[in-house]
């Protein structure tokens, strides 16, 4: 099997590339990470979908190419020009909503249980606000990550963020964790079934 080939993606993908590349936008995810996304969307009928960091829209088609009719996907950028475009070639899709605002202010105003898969992209709910999101989940909701391998955008001193935020991760007795060489780099993190959330002290990671 060569895990390279992508045989299926979202009708919209190769536009949402090219507007991408037009706009200059270099931190579009991979697709290997969007079949990811779609394949674990489709094994949350009805759910409720959150991504952190739209971009032009590239995890944001991939997570609708699996949702079914009745999921619904709120998606989260503070930076008004490239959620433009991803509206441009998904905004017709009415299961999405996106929101134009800080990530920080989007997780704290959201109600704890309000979501079955997060895709946290963007700094907050990853390097920042981690608790917080990580309690936004149901008991079986999933929270995905990427860009955990070491990637060529990075600024100076990023790689040292990433041990920090696995820790994290993986010393939540409330969370089963996997590490995928997948990819840039994926972890994922399923919040047990009638877990309570527990309440870990301030790591560096919550304090970015
Ligand atoms: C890695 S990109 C997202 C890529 C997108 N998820 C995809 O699949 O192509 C990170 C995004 O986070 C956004 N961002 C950065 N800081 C943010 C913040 N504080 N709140 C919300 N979004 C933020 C950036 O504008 C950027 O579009």
């Amino acid at each position: 099997m060569n895990d390279d080939a992508i045989n299926r993606q979202p009708a919209a993908l190769s536009a949402i590339l090219s507007e991408a590349d037009a706009l200059g936008f270099t931190m579009a995810s991979e697709a290997k990470v969007g079949a990811l996304l779609a394949a674990l969307a489709a094994s949350k009928p009805g759910g409720r979908f959150l991504e952190l960091g739209t971009g032009t829209g590239h995890g944001t088609a991939w997570l609708l190419s699996g949702m079914d009719s009745t999921s619904r996907l709120d998606t989260v950028d503070s930076d008004a020009n490239v959620v433009a475009a991803a509206k441009r070639h998904l905004g017709a899709d009415k299961r999405v909503t996106f929101h134009v605002v800080d990530g920080a202010a989007f997780i704290r105003q959201a109600p704890p249980d309000a979501f079955d898969f997060i895709y946290a992209d963007a700094w907050p709910g990853k390097f920042s606000h981690l608790d917080d999101t990580l309690a936004l989940l149901r008991p079986g909701g999933i929270y995905l990550i990427d860009d955990l391998l070491p990637q060529p955008n990075w600024p100076p001193g990023h790689e040292s963020k990433l041990p920090v935020l696995i820790a994290a991760l993986e010393q939540r007795a409330d969370f089963v964790t996997v590490r995928l060489a997948w990819a840039s780099g994926v972890m994922i993190a399923v919040r047990r079934d009638g877990s309570v959330l527990q309440r870990v002290p301030a790591s560096p990671a919550t304090m970015f």
